[in-house]
């Protein structure tokens, strides 16, 4: 089946495309390259534009007429920038999807499977959440992410147009062929920021001590990119029996592992991966962080008869290996 991939040139599109490839699936990527990365997508059929662009979409179809469904990745996202810039945020993840949804509508391609966020949850007191738990975003970035859940919805209540949506947990580690990973020079995730402690000295805190978790420090639900890339290929694949079994033309699904992890848990498990201590200091939380949750995943599992496979030492062993092999082809190319 042919996929189109809007952000497809991204950390988390690129391991999709690649994902949908092993399974025998034909990916086409869509993306602007505004903070994607063209090596990405050489492997595939690569459009490149803006999502609201009507004649890129006229192209793709014209070119691959059989597309029937869409995976929509491409979306600024970083949450401090949305707070400086909240009109950027609206314009680009809100204002374009509505017109990239209006065009796909248009053209009779009505199945759509929606990147969106754990960040759209409110606090909960168990530190665990399912999809009915109420949403109370607390940025730009993740209301453009509310946004979109709710005009999927009135899209699907008003027209034939389908839409899965995807909550994702905390995403780690990179594509396991090492064909994609994260790629940001400066990561503010968890994860990138003990990279860069590892590799390349930078200072590393745990920013947020007094949080009411088990041990103080944030808990998340941190699943391997791969995995997420899986849940993708099965909802693409399954897309007509979920919305079947949903009776509803909109299906939101949370994809995570199930278990939380707190910080410093995770620093212990990236020094036992890593083979070394770390110089790991302690700073109060930032501003917007909270204390976290993790997720029930029965929904998930049932609809799209998906598991996690990895295990968090195996998340954090792939963005060590790729952060190294990453580092290795930038340098060549300077
Ligand atoms: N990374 C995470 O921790 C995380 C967590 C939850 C949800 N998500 C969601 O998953 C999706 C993918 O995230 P990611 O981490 O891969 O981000 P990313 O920045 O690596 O990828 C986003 C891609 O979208 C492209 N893009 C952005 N605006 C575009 C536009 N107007 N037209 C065409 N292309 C455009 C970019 O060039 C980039 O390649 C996003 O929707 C994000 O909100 C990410």
């Amino acid at each position: 089946m042919k996929v189109l991939v809007t952000g497809g040139a991204g950390y988390i599109g690129s391991t999709i495309c690649s994902a949908l490839a092993d399974a025998g699936h034909i990916p086409i990527v869509w993306d602007s390259l505004v903070t994607g990365e063209r090596s990405f997508t050489k492997a595939h059929a690569f459009f490149e534009g803006d999502i609201a662009d009507a004649e890129v979409l006229e192209k793709i179809l014209r070119e691959h007429p059989d597309c029937d469904r869409v995976i929509h990745c491409a979306a600024r996202i970083i949450v401090p920038e949305s707070v400086q810039q909240p009109e950027l945020y609206y314009a680009e993840n809100v204002v374009k999807s509505l017109q990239l949804f209006e065009h796909l509508r248009r053209a009779e391609v009505n199945r759509v499977v929606f990147s969106s966020s754990a960040s759209v949850y409110a606090e909960s007191e168990s530190f665990t959440v399912d999809e009915n738990h109420p949403r109370a975003p607390q940025s730009p970035y993740a209301n453009t992410k509310a946004m979109m859940e709710d005009i999927l919805k009135d899209f699907a209540r008003a027209h034939n147009f389908q839409s899965i949506i995807l909550r994702y947990f905390n995403p780690i580690g990179a594509e396991p062929k090492h064909r994609s990973g994260p790629f940001v020079s400066n990561p503010s995730h968890l994860l990138g920021r003990l990279v860069a402690a590892a590799h390349k000295g930078v200072d590393f805190a745990i920013t947020g001590t007094n949080w009411p978790t088990r041990d103080g420090s944030g808990l998340r639900d941190y699943i391997h990119v791969a995995d997420l890339a899986q849940a993708h290929v099965a909802a693409v694949e399954k897309f007509d029996e979920v919305i079947r079994t949903e009776s509803q033309p909109t299906s939101t699904l949370n994809l995570g592992t199930g278990s939380g992890v707190t910080v410093r848990e995770f620093v212990s498990s990236f020094e036992r991966v890593l083979g070394r201590k770390l110089d790991v200091k302690e700073a109060p939380a930032r501003d917007g962080d909270n204390a976290g949750c993790c997720t029930i995943i029965d929904k998930a599992k049932t609809l799209l008869g998906w598991t996690p496979q990895s295990s968090l030492d195996e998340g954090i062993r792939s963005a060590l290996e790729w952060d190294e092999i990453w580092s290795e082809r930038t340098k060549q190319q300077r």
